[in-house]
């Protein structure tokens, strides 16, 4: 068999097996490196879960998801048949030693090969399955341990789940996920900036006049109800996602592409980021949370319908003007959004430039504004310059904005892997570069655990968004106090 990328033996162990995640994107995940060859002979995927299913049941549940969830219907059975031979289920109830012990028991038979625990479950159940994992023997020199976000409910909790998983693994064994670092078009946002030459200069207070980053889904919270009303948008999306982005666009160079150095500067930009608390989280946040509304001409439910809740005050889209208090970025504001249910799908974040310094056409109009860099996430990957340009003809000078457009799949033409394919092989390698380091993770609840404390002290209501629209007019007005709007998806 050829393998693209060495990856040693592994035994890949999935707590959470049955689980949403499992089974929408991990499996897939694995099953698609399976499809490209990048799986060693030499590798088994054990899942665990507390339901009580033959191996056969579980392998009928795996491939139902892999056949649901694998984008453009890239399912092959005869790949299936060889990767269903590597899966294998156990019961296992956390608070059963015997049942770690039987676990430790099939791992010891291939005891050579690297093992990574993958904890596809609450972060409230990692210390449990870390201290489980010890106490059966299970973990040794080649052993990682994978954790999902978010990792704690604010930093305290944070802290504490840290330390408890700290006593088996050392921090070189630990990968702190955030699925958004693993996305290609967010590792080629380094490679913009630190392979090309001509960004670099201009990538600072003098010539860019604000950054947007806008995550927007139209999936509400459908099953995941139970988890979302604990968490919300913040802690859901805004912690992890959103703050790792900014941290990639505001970042310094790192000397070398390696997981300290980049973590190194990912940690300057978190403990730059100025504080927002008191009276400043009204000022500069908005929450929301989606009402009945409709997308694509289809009526939506409320939040409370989809999660069966009947009260709450858990916010689905969130808005935050933020500022990075350093040298680069002194006077530009990070504008971060996020929300369930909006308009339409696309996450991506806007360079707006500032304008020439002085106006040499004469009324130039509407066809004359600054220079924005439009670096699209997904989907349509690619990268877009808009450029002022005249528009040919004689007589008069009409200028019109045009854009200069790089689409990832009119250049590469090829399926771009989903984030956790990358992530998972990363994690078998040992190569923590495009996971969060212990330091930066406390730093970003640090970050945001003001912004949680002053919205729980607050007696005001959630603002309800009909679903289908683009978030609370709130949000509008909080960029546009500025002289500024967002950018809307479609639009160049
Ligand atoms: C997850 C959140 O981390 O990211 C979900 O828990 C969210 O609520 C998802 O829907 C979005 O990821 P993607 O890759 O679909 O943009």
């Amino acid at each position: 068999m050829s393998i693209a990328l060495g990856v040693d033996p592994f035994n890949f162990v999935v707590f959470g097996g049955t689980g949403d995640l499992a089974i929408r994107k991990l499996m897939p995940a694995l099953l698609f490196s399976e499809c490209d060859d990048r799986l060693p002979d030499e590798a088994s995927i054990i899942a665990l879960g507390r339901t009580e299913l033959s191996q056969q049941e579980y392998a009928d549940i795996v491939r139902a998801g892999c056949k649901k969830y694998m984008a453009d219907n890239l399912f092959s059975e005869e790949k299936w048949e060889a990767f269903a031979k590597r899966l294998c289920y156990f019961k296992l109830d956390i608070d059963e030693k015997q049942d770690f012990l039987k676990l430790a028991e099939h791992l010891d038979k291939t005891a050579d090969r690297v093992r990574v625990f993958y904890l596809a479950t609450h972060s409230s159940l990692f210390a449990a399955v870390g201290e489980g994992l010890h106490d059966a023997n299970a973990i040794h020199d080649q052993s990682r341990i994978v954790l999902e976000k978010p990792l704690g409910m604010d930093l305290k909790s944070a802290k504490e789940t840290n330390s408890q998983i700290a006593r088996f693994f050392k921090e070189d064994q630990i990968f702190r996920i955030d699925h958004y670092l693993g996305k290609e078009t967010v590792q080629n946002l380094m490679v913009l900036r630190f392979g090309n030459s001509i960004f670099e200069p201009v990538w600072h207070h003098g010539m860019i006049d604000h950054v947007q980053i806008t995550v927007a889904e139209t999936v509400g919270v459908e099953g995941r109800g139970g988890y979302y009303d604990k968490s919300g948008a913040l802690r859901d999306m805004v912690q992890n996602h959103l703050v790792q982005l900014l941290c990639l666009v505001a970042m310094e160079p790192p000397a070398q592409f390696d997981q300290d150095a980049v973590r190194d500067e990912k940690l300057k930009i978190l403990k730059s980021l100025r504080p927002i608390m008191g009276d400043h989280v009204e000022k500069n946040t908005v929450r929301g949370q989606y009402a009945e509304g409709a997308i694509d001409r289809t009526a939506t439910h409320s939040y409370l319908e989809d999660s069966g809740i009947e009260e709450s005050n858990t916010e689905t889209f969130v808005a935050i003007k933020a500022e990075v208090d350093n040298w680069r970025w002194t006077g530009v504001p990070f504008y971060l959004r996020t929300g369930k249910r909006l308009r339409q799908r696309f996450s991506e974040i806007v360079i707006d430039f500032k304008p020439v310094p002085h106006q040499i056409f004469p009324s130039p109009g509407q066809g004359m504004k600054p220079n924005r860099l439009i670096i699209r996430l997904q989907p349509d990957e690619g990268i877009k310059l808009i450029m002022t340009s005249k528009v040919p003809g004689p007589g008069g000078l009409r200028l019109q904005q045009t854009p200069l457009n790089l689409s990832y799949s009119d250049v590469f033409r090829k399926r771009a892997p989903d984030a956790y394919e990358r992530l998972i092989l990363d994690s078998v390698r040992g190569n923590s570069t495009l996971f969060m380091r212990r330091d930066e993770l406390e730093a970003a609840w640090s970050w945001v655990e003001p912004i949680l404390e002053e919205w729980e002290k607050s007696e005001e209501a959630l603002v309800d968004y009909p679903g289908g629209t683009m978030g609370p007019t709130a949000s509008t007005a909080l960029i546009a106090r500025d002289g500024r709007s967002w950018h809307d998806g479609g639009e160049t």
